[in-house]
């Protein structure tokens, strides 16, 4: 059978798994959220208390650790943790610069590369993350570049937080924002960039339905969709 993999790729809080998701519904796609699998490790050096920036460290643990992704009744992604459900605590702030933190290793992306082309083989796949169209999936159908100014993130995340009822204060958000946006850009291996074949998207002046049309719009003219 053939399979379609959609590749999303941009900087942290470009909304690119709330987009991702809502057309993987309407396409009928397996929505695959590869952060969510770089904060699991960053979650298993946070309990354990490893510097998620020692590589050495973090890639000594790797065996230790056994990471699976599975879909629920509800049809979410989550995140098995040695067999522990870590689906919701993955999501705490804490977890986000640790992950951003262990995600700059080799050793890590190494680890976590063939669990991700696994998926797409057998399934057609929307995935996002930071190197889905230059490094997981080069031979995508459709790659996705969406961005946002990083003011912008900070004010969408700033009224995520809010929803969830853990406000933080915007410049907070904001550097945390920009310190991850660096992490991810000038890190050695598979650094954040926009593919070459990639179509750039750009969500700053748009909402959520806006953003949701126009990716339809470059996924439909990329494919038979
Ligand atoms: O998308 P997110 O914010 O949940 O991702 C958490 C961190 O994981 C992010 O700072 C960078 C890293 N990441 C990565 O390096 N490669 C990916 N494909 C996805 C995420």
């Amino acid at each position: 059978m053939k399979t379609i993999s959609i590749a999303i790729d941009g900087p942290s809080g470009a909304g690119k798994s709330t987009l991702a998701r809502a057309i993987a519904a309407e396409l009928g796609y397996l929505y695959v959220d590869t952060g969510a699998i770089y904060r699991t490790i960053g979650y298993y050096t946070l309990t354990h208390g490893i510097d998620p920036k020692d590589s050495a460290a973090v890639a000594a643990c790797l065996p230790d650790i056994r990471v699976e992704l599975t879909y629920g009744e509800d049809g979410l992604q989550h995140m098995l943790l040695n067999d522990r459900d870590v689906t919701k605590e993955i999501r705490l702030p804490e977890v986000s610069l640790c992950a951003s933190a262990v995600s700059a290793h080799r050793e890590v992306r190494a680890f976590l590369l063939d669990m991700q082309r696994q998926l797409a083989r057998t399934h057609s796949v929307i995935m996002d993350g930071r190197d889905i169209g230059t490094v997981v999936l080069p031979d995508a159908d459709v790659k996705v570049y969406l961005t946002a100014s990083a003011q912008a993130r900070a004010q969408r995340r700033c009224a995520e937080l809010e929803e969830r009822g853990t406000p933080e204060p915007f410049e907070k958000v904001l550097r945390e924002i920009e310190e991850r946006d660096w992490n991810d850009i000038h890190r050695d291996v598979a650094p954040l960039r926009q593919a070459e074949d990639a179509v750039l998207l750009d969500t700053t002046d748009l909402d959520f339905q806006e953003s949701k049309a126009a990716l339809l719009n470059i996924i439909r003219k990329r494919t038979s969709l």
